[in-house]
């Protein structure tokens, strides 16, 4: 049996038409001997009528038939009775009533549900062991679907602007300054290993000492992170490299490309430019390189209101040169001890020593440390912060960095407390893009003493900067931006050096790498820059989050078709496996087991 249409095909149109449809038993009710199936195909659903009596070929085979079994039918479509419309199905008006069916195949019966609602409840484990069935859901089917039109909304759009698609290779070599690597062992060079790629960084920029001059690629990485709601081992970059472009080129190039996207999956239009904050403004006001700005509850600054307070946690934190930050919760005074104790605990988790807190209930500032302030103090707390009736305000006392850190997750918590309370909406089809920039070059490392780079070693400073290389690293600003939507990081880049002796400047004197291990490394590298390097710059960003935000999930692993578990597993597979002593032996590997 052929099919003659799919199941989201017919209508009235096709009125007394012989069909046939091909598809999965999506549902099965016996209605006083009539059985009525609703087939499924990847484009959708139609009603088939079986009248078994007078057909023993027909009873026969509807005794075995399950839901999700593969059958074929051939029958005439008719109208359905008044009344019995589906209006919610495009072929809710019609059905089919056969004459024949095949049966293909007939199904277990599913472990779980496979409509969205029922899949939704039960556990990830399990839909990941039987991914070939939840990907059946209607939903994944759509994710699937945005996932596809997603990368061809790209590609159309590299290609519209000259840009060339150019695989490059996942064996690359370990280069240990990044994330955590997958190592490859070599057959045939015992004791020597490729690394899995983290990121083409390295072959886009030779590309464009190629002369390629504009590169992109839709490429696999490999990570080997702690994996995350919103973090894979494998996953998948949009990676864009071009010569002779300034930072303003990449953003209106990359601000092109989500405008086309947005239209083309889900035909809303979003406002270019996108707005630009500095790294400084981002973690002051909202405690964060990567705010959610859809909302306010911003960070505000009482290092001063403080600096002589008669309370000493606070006095004794700005004389040591930290800062007192606060937010107000506006309205969730009426927090649980529970969730007040989780915050606690999340600001310990961050080094918080403690969390001051001040609720407002009955007219009256709730707290144990309020009776050391000041009315000056109070006064200021209120006039800055708008502290009202049902309020409760929560401060962090800490070096600057650690205090933004602090505010800025409880402030996440918070508006995740209030919006469950119904009393602030967060839509996620609000979108609020920016572009967060100046980062500074360098971070300094405390635990080892050293700078690091803060996106990459290949990020060139910004030109006035420059000079402040040797004397002070931390006061630099790299010409690096990140794309920020609804408190994710979408993506990032940065112009990088083009120039060999500043990137091996950067190297040797500022990142204090030996110069041989500079040479191994990254010799090749320097190497290709001597030979004519244009002035170039690019951006990647994660494919994977930026379908699940088009998708409204919370989770890339509903976005990636096998994805891992937060433990690296692939459930249905059942990866990883040990291997063969002969297999290990090859490749001239010998394993300890942890103790
Ligand atoms: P970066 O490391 O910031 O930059 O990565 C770019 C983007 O890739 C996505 N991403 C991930 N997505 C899922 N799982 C992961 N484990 C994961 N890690 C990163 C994020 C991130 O913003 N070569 C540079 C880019 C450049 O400078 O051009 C790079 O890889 O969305
Ligand atoms: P203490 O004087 O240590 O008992 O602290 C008084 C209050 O201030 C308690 O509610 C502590 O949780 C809080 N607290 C202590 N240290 C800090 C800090 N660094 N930042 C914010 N609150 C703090």
């Amino acid at each position: 049996m052929k099919r003659t249409h799919h199941c989201a095909q017919l209508s009235p149109a096709d009125l007394d038409a012989t069909v046939s449809l091909l598809g999965w038993v999506d549902t099965i009710r016996d209605q006083g001997g009539i059985i009525f199936v609703d087939l499924r195909d990847r484009k959708g659903v139609t009603q088939i009528k079986l009248e078994p009596h007078d057909n023993s070929t027909l009873a026969g085979q509807l005794k075995h038939l399950k839901t999700e079994s593969v059958i074929g039918i051939t029958g005439q479509v008719v109208r359905r009775p008044a009344g019995t419309e589906n209006k919610s199905l495009p072929t809710g008006e019609v059905e089919v009533v056969a004459s024949s069916l095949d049966i293909h195949n007939i199904s277990e019966t599913p472990p779980f549900p496979l409509d969205d609602i029922g899949g939704d409840k039960v556990n990830e484990d399990l839909r990941l062991t039987y991914r070939y069935l939840d990907l059946r859901r209607p939903k994944m089917r759509r994710n699937l679907q945005v996932r596809h039109k997603a990368a061809k909304s790209i590609r159309d759009y590299f290609d519209s602007q000259e840009f060339i698609e150019v695989e490059t290779p996942a064996l690359f070599k370990s280069t240990p300054e990044g994330a955590r690597e997958y190592l490859v062992p070599s057959r045939i060079h015992p004791g020597q290993f490729y690394a899995l790629s983290q990121s083409p960084q390295q072959f886009k920029q030779i590309l464009m000492v190629a002369g390629v001059e504009k590169y992109f690629q839709i490429a696999r990485c490999f990570r080997d992170e702690d994996l995350r709601a919103d973090r894979q081992m494998e996953f998948t970059q949009v990676d864009v490299e071009a010569s002779f472009v300034t930072r303003e080129d990449i953003y209106a190039l990359f601000e092109g490309m989500l405008k086309k996207l947005w239209k083309d999956v889900l035909g809303t239009d979003i406002p270019t430019p996108f707005p630009r904050m500095a790294f400084h403004d981002a973690m002051n006001r909202f405690g964060v390189d990567k705010p959610d700005v859809r909302f306010a509850l911003e960070l505000v600054d009482f290092s001063e209101t403080f600096r002589n307070s008669a309370f000493k946690v606070f006095q004794a934190t700005v004389a040591g040169g930290g800062v007192i930050k606060a937010i107000n919760a506006k309205g969730l005074a009426d927090l649980t001890q529970g969730e007040l104790k989780n915050f606690e605990e999340i600001a310990k988790s961050l080094g918080a020593k403690g969390l001051a807190f001040i609720k407002v209930e009955g007219g009256e500032w709730k707290s144990p440390i309020v009776k050391f302030f000041s009315e000056t103090e109070k006064a200021e707390l209120t006039a800055k912060l708008g502290i009202a009736e049902g309020d409760i305000i929560f401060f962090a006392a800490a070096p600057w960095e650690k205090a933004c850190a602090i505010l800025g997750r409880l402030r996440l918590e918070s508006a995740a407390l209030l919006a469950k309370r119904g009393r602030m909406t967060i839509r996620h089809e609000d979108w609020k893009f920016l572009w967060v920039i100046d980062f500074p070059l360098m971070s300094h490392d405390e635990a080892e003493n050293r700078y690091v780079a803060t996106h990459h070693p290949f990020t060139a400073p910004v030109p006035e900067d420059a000079g402040l290389l040797d004397t002070n690293p931390k006061a630099v600003r790299g010409q690096h931006y990140d794309v920020v939507l609804n408190g994710m990081e979408l993506g990032g880049g940065s112009i990088r050096i083009h120039q060999p002796a500043l990137q091996k400047k950067v190297f040797e004197d500022v990142l204090k790498i030996p110069a041989d291990v500079v040479e191994s490394r990254f010799g090749y590298m320097l190497k290709a820059f001597t030979y004519g390097a244009p002035p170039h710059g690019g951006i990647a960003f994660g494919l994977d989050r930026m379908c699940a935000l088009l998708c409204g999930t919370t989770s890339i692993r509903d976005v990636i078709a096998f994805p891992k578990t937060q433990k690296g597993q692939d459930l249905m597979a059942q990866s990883p496996t040990p291997v063969t002593e002969r297999q290990l032996k090859e490749l001239h590997i010998a394993t300890v087991m942890p103790q």
